[in-house]
Parts: C-alpha cells; sequence; structure tokens
C-alpha cells in the first residue's frame, strides 16, 4: 500500500493498493469518531460488484446507514440527482457529524463531494474512486460539482474529502473503454511532469503497476494543490488538453468519453504548439505515438466550427482572457493567457 499525504487547509491522506474496502469502517471511525450514520453513494455498476463489501465494513464498525445508487453515466451528474441525495440524507436524519461516502468514479465522487458540502452547510465525506480517472484526478483536490444544461461542473464547490481510499481492486471490474479513459489522465500526468514516467507509460503500455502508478500521479497532483487549492494559479496546469476536450465531450453528447476528449485536446495542443514554435517538433510525433498506443484517439471528425462556441465560453476563461497549457517538452508545460479569439485559433493550429 502506498499513502500520500495531501497538505491542504485540512489536510488528508490518499491510501492506495489493494485490499483496502474492507478497512473502510475502521477509517471512518478513527477519522469521524462523532459519526453515528453515513449515506454512501454510489451508482449502479460499480454498486453490484462493490457495494455490498463497502456497506459491510461500515456496517460492522456500528454505523449506520443506508446507499443511494445513480444512474451509470455523466447524465447522472444534474442538480436533481444532487437533490436528492440531500433529501435522501434529510429523510435519514444526518447530522453535521456523520459522513457521506462517494464509491464510483468521477461522476459519483464529484456530486457527493458537493451534496457533502451543501448538506447542513458541510459534512464530512470519504473518496473510494473505482475509476483510473477517479482515482488519479477527480477524487483528490476537493472540486465538486454537478454539471448544468450549459456546460459540465457549472455549479460547484471548493471542498477537500476527509479521506481518499483508493482500493486498485477495484479497477478489476472496470471496462477495457473505461480504463483506456483514465489512461488520459495518466498520460497528462507525465507530459506535465515527468518525462522518466511517460518513457516508462510508452513503454509499458495499458501493462504499467497500477498502485504505484496511481500512487506518483497523486503525488503530482497534492503538490499543485497544496500550492493552489482554489485553482487561481497553477492547479490551471491540470486542465492540459481540457479545453479543446471539455468542447468536444459536450459538442458529442457525451458520445465521447473524457479521457478521449482530453487526448484529442491534449494532441491538438501539442500539434498547434509544435506549428507556433512554442515546443520541438517532436512534441506532437510522442504525443500522439503514445495515446496510439493506449487506444486513445488523436484526432476527431467534429467539425471546428462546432466547436468554437464552446471553446470560447471554456469555464476556464477569465475576463476575456482563456489559459492554455502547452507544452514545453515532454515533462514540462507553460501556460499561455491570450484572448478568446486568439485562443480559438491556435486551436485551429493543431487541427
Ligand atoms: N481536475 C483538475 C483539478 O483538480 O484541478
Amino acid at each position: 500500500m502506498k499513502t500520500v499525504y495531501v497538505p491542504v487547509s485540512d489536510p488528508y491522506e490518499v491510501r492506495i493498493g489493494p485490499g483496502l474496502l474492507p478497512t473502510l469502517g475502521s477509517t471512518v471511525r478513527t477519522l469521524c469518531p462523532r459519526a453515528a450514520q453515513y449515506v454512501l453513494v454510489t451508482d449502479a455498476g460499480v454498486g453490484r460488484h462493490w457495494g455490498e463489501i463497502t456497506a459491510s465494513s461500515l456496517d460492522a464498525t456500528g454505523l449506520a446507514g443506508d446507499t443511494y445508487t445513480l444512474p451509470e453515466g455523466e447524465a447522472s451528474k444534474t442538480a436533481a440527482n444532487l437533490v436528492d441525495v440531500l433529501n435522501f440524507a434529510a429523510a435519514r436524519h444526518l447530522t453535521r457529524s456523520d459522513v457521506f461516502i462517494a464509491l464510483g468514479g468521477g461522476m459519483v465522487g464529484d456530486l457527493t463531494g458537493l451534496a457533502a458540502a451543501t448538506y447542513m452547510r458541510g459534512v464530512a465525506y470519504i473518496q473510494l474512486p473505482t475509476t483510473l480517472l477517479a482515482a488519479v484526478d477527480s477524487s483528490v483536490g476537493g472540486k465538486t460539482a454537478v454539471d448544468l444544461p450549459a456546460g459540465k461542473n457549472l455549479m460547484g464547490a471548493f471542498w477537500q474529502p476527509k479521506h481518499v481510499l483508493c482500493d486498485t481492486d477495484t479497477l478489476s471490474t472496470l471496462s477495457d473503454a473505461e480504463f483506456t479513459s483514465g489512461c488520459a489522465e495518466v498520460i497528462k500526468t507525465a507530459v506535465l511532469f515527468d518525462a522518466d514516467l511517460f518513457a516508462r507509460l510508452l513503454r509499458e503500455g495499458k501493462d504499467f503497476d497500477r498502485e504505484a502508478v496511481i500512487a506518483q500521479c497523486v503525488d503530482y497532483k497534492q503538490d499543485v494543490v497544496a500550492e493552489d487549492e482554489r485553482d487561481t494559479g497553477r492547479r490551471a496546469f491540470l486542465n492540459l488538453g481540457h479545453t479543446m476536450g471539455h468542447a468536444l465531450e459536450a459538442e458529442s453528447g457525451f458520445a465521447l468519453s473524457h479521457g478521449q476528449a482530453v487526448a484529442i485536446g491534449m494532441a491538438t495542443v501539442c500539434r498547434a504548439a509544435a506549428k507556433t514554435g512554442l515546443c520541438p517538433d517532436d512534441v506532437p510525433r510522442q504525443m500522439e505515438d503514445i495515446l496510439e498506443k493506449f487506444g486513445l484517439p488523436t484526432r476527431t471528425d467534429i467539425p471546428f466550427s462546432a466547436l468554437v462556441e464552446r471553446i470560447r465560453s471554456d469555464k476556464k476563461r477569465s475576463g476575456g482572457a482563456i489559459s492554455i497549457i502547452v507544452p514545453v517538452r515532454i515533462g514540462a508545460c507553460a501556460i499561455r493567457t491570450m484572448d478568446t479569439a486568439a485562443a480559438v485559433e491556435f486551436m485551429k493550429a493543431g487541427l
């Protein structure tokens, strides 16, 4: 097992390794000693595989609780479902000293985190990421949200979990498509911070050591989040490929997974950066090589004209400017802030 410490305003640990779900009950007892109840939020697929073992661990310590099961998929990350989860907790008289547990991928973690942030103005929650994407990115750092019709994650709050318990056994029930989607965020971490990790991923492909690589990615993430908990500076680096990625994800009606969309976004930014002299010519080739090795796309058939409005209204826009993360080389990136028209032209150069 590996442990990564996240030194934010309310610090916590991320534990990563096999066989950890059965230890959840004792972790809750230690971290939330006044808790008498829990609400466990999951989705139908994850709940079928891992709900029982999770609830049993909690129940064995004498905690009372119930499970709320969402339908699978990003379409469940709605304000209506958030309110349903809050009503579920209220109907069970959950108190301020009780705890929400998020068992699932990014959709479950983000929605449950926001429920915890808003229920009685904030209660504790624990993240149990069961997808690679949630393990290396969304479960760590306290970004909680649901989607609005106008865009992804538009209703949210910063609310750090009390703990993140990543049982790597849960990755065994992921489909290949879900696992591959998470690989895009692992590759993102390597491109941002670590040329050696990039080389290792290129060598090993999807056979990489789950525990070691997840811990490495979480360690990079904690360093960024500790410095910029509220996403006003360096945390923007984690958005490599995401401006184009979010536009593609939404425009495809979520037919493209988050990872596929981010992969195309990263490849586009690398091609644009090389064409505009911001990075060496071999960076886009290396990026395309690794994405292809992992079975991730590097281009899209969606017409660029359909993406322009979405790029212009990117959530990461501030005033009239968008900050785009561009690679300087594999393992190091820079932030380029440009007006929205220049950002659109830049992306176009990478098509
Ligand atoms: N997923 C990007 C962040 O946590 O800032």
